[in-house]
């Protein structure tokens, strides 16, 4: 069920900081930011080859990344999202483990237009995991 690792999420306080210290002091190629009202957040990718670096800030009000960036304001690892083959099978078989998922439990559409679930940190030793079907 597990695959590929899609991307680790960090959460920034400012957007445009964030990615000039990936593009200057990395040498990180920079992806164009992304605004995403429905989600409170404006991201913008980074490819690493292997994976992805995902920055977050938050966008309006109420934004999902507020509280943690209050409990980390110089901002923080936020999640990973791995990729699964069948995001409802791999859903069903999590709740029958026991693990937690979050909202009202329907996969919704994420940043790379793919359908997304949460799942609980407190199932998965304080790490928020983000399932995206690919
Ligand atoms: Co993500």
């Amino acid at each position: 069920m597990l695959g590929r690792l899609n991307h680790v999420a960090i959460a920034v306080p400012d957007l445009a900081a964030a990615s000039a210290v990936y593009r200057d002091a990395l040498g990180a190629t920079l992806g164009e930011p992304q605004a995403l009202p429905e989600h409170g957040v404006t991201v913008l990718f980074i490819d690493t080859g292997n994976t992805k670096i995902e920055l977050l800030e938050p966008l309006g009000e109420g934004s999902p990344i507020a509280a943690f960036l209050e409990k980390n304001p110089a901002g923080g690892m936020h999640h990973i999202c791995y990729e699964v083959d069948d995001i409802i099978a791999a859903r069903d078989r999590l709740k029958a483990s026991g693990a937690r998922v979050l909202g009202d439990g329907n996969p919704r559409i994420g940043a790379h237009g793919k359908p997304v679930l949460f799942l609980h940190p407190k199932d998965f030793f304080g790490t928020l995991v983000e399932l995206e079907q690919v």
